[in-house]
């Protein structure tokens, strides 16, 4: 089965899907599904193809936009609105997603708020050097994103039309970034990918009932739910702040029309708006686990973490057997070629090439 979300993500289970995939159906788990770290959107994705009623939700802007594209829209109506502009034709009919894709691919570059900060043509980006997108390519997003936020305000597309565009210019946006797969550095000069023109795919939506996206802290989310079946943890492994890594991504995702954010330093970082993680720290990442699992009224956990992650395995093990039948606990492995958005530093020594993926499993229902 393809999948369409396409950014390169820290994290993203893209490639473990068949994994994950398999011990739910073994389980034989059914019914409602929370995933409260959904990132791309790719578990949300594959759980709502099988017939899950899921809810998907993640801290980050970015994470919204995905969970609302891939989980909660399913079915895209055309746009009449949308007619005049994209058809050159007035009538009942509106374009279909396709059309209005090839439309957006067909604008002209019209520089704004990414072009000034982010490549080396706009003043902002020439003064600090930042090279995250050629200049032609930051002014054709900037005049995508303006774009699909204007036919939303005017009323021309509907909410799930809207967020379908705006995960497709994020990936547009991810596949010409000039960077090695994170936003905290450029490199310093064009890569191939970096020199391409933006082009956006049309998103694959499936059809799904009752699926839901929010944006939310994972212990909020869990204080909310009503009684669930299944509650799939993908969270952070480490200290790495993902504010900090895809400021760009969640840039694009909020636009910059109520007020122009205030950007720091060589990378051109935003305030993090409070959405640094205890997931990704170190000793209070324990609790946060240990709180989550206490509150969410969930019957089966399917955990995905690996062997470098900060929760200590006899934290994960102990947690999960207390808030779950003993017998039911299993941890299953899978070795897996290491996502590397970088090389390593001083900082950190990546171990080797291959990472043992880890899903622990546990039920309160047999
Ligand atoms: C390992 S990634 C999940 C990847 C996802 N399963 C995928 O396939 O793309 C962890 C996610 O947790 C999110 N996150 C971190 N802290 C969070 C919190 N306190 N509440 C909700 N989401 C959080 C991050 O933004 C990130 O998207």
């Amino acid at each position: 089965m393809p999948i369409f979300a396409a950014v390169r993500y820290i994290g993203n289970k893209t490639k473990l899907l068949d994994f994950i995939q398999g011990r739910i159906e073994r389980r034989r788990i059914a019914g409602s599904a929370v995933d409260p770290f959904s990132g791309t959107a790719s578990v949300g994705q594959r759980l709502k193809s099988l017939g899950f009623r899921v809810t998907a939700s993640d801290i980050m802007t970015y994470g919204y936009v995905f969970a609302r594209a891939y989980v909660q829209a399913h079915r895209l109506p055309d746009s009449p609105g949308l007619a005049h502009e994209v058809l050159a034709v007035d009538g009942k009919d509106g374009p279909s997603v396709d059309d209005v894709v090839a439309y957006l691919n067909g604008l002209d570059p019209l520089p704004d708020f990414i072009h000034r900060h982010y490549s080396p043509d706009g003043d902002g980006g020439r003064e600090h050097g930042r090279m995250y997108f050629t200049g032609e390519n930051a002014a054709r997003i900037d005049h995508v994103r303006n774009r699909i936020e204007e036919w939303r305000r005017v009323g021309h597309i509907q909410d799930d039309t809207y967020y379908v565009l705006l995960a497709a210019l994020l990936e547009a946006a991810d596949a010409v970034a000039n960077t090695t797969g994170v936003y905290a550095s450029f490199v310093k000069s064009w890569q191939p990918n970096a020199r391409r023109r933006l082009r956006l795919r049309v998103p694959r939506i499936h059809a799904g009932n009752g699926c839901r996206a929010e944006r939310k802290d994972a212990l909020e989310l869990a204080a909310d739910l009503e009684p669930f079946d299944l509650l799939y943890l993908d969270p952070p492994y480490n200290n790495r702040q993902y504010p900090g890594y895809y400021h760009i991504p969640e840039l694009i995702a909020e636009g910059w029309f109520d007020s122009e954010p205030e950007l720091r330093g060589k990378t051109g970082l935003t305030a993090d708006q409070g959405k640094r993680s205890d997931w990704s720290r170190a000793g209070r990442c324990e609790d946060a686990f240990e709180a989550l699992i206490a509150t969410a009224p969930w019957r089966h956990v399917v955990m995905s973490y690996n062997d470098e992650g900060i929760i200590p395995e006899a934290t994960i093990t102990r947690v999960l057997k207390h808030f779950g039948l003993r017998q039911t606990y299993r941890r299953y492995s899978r070795s897996y070629k290491r996502y590397r958005s970088d090389s390593d530093s001083e900082d950190r020594k990546y171990k080797g090439d291959r990472v043992s993926e880890y899903l622990y499993c546990v039920s309160r229902v047999r």
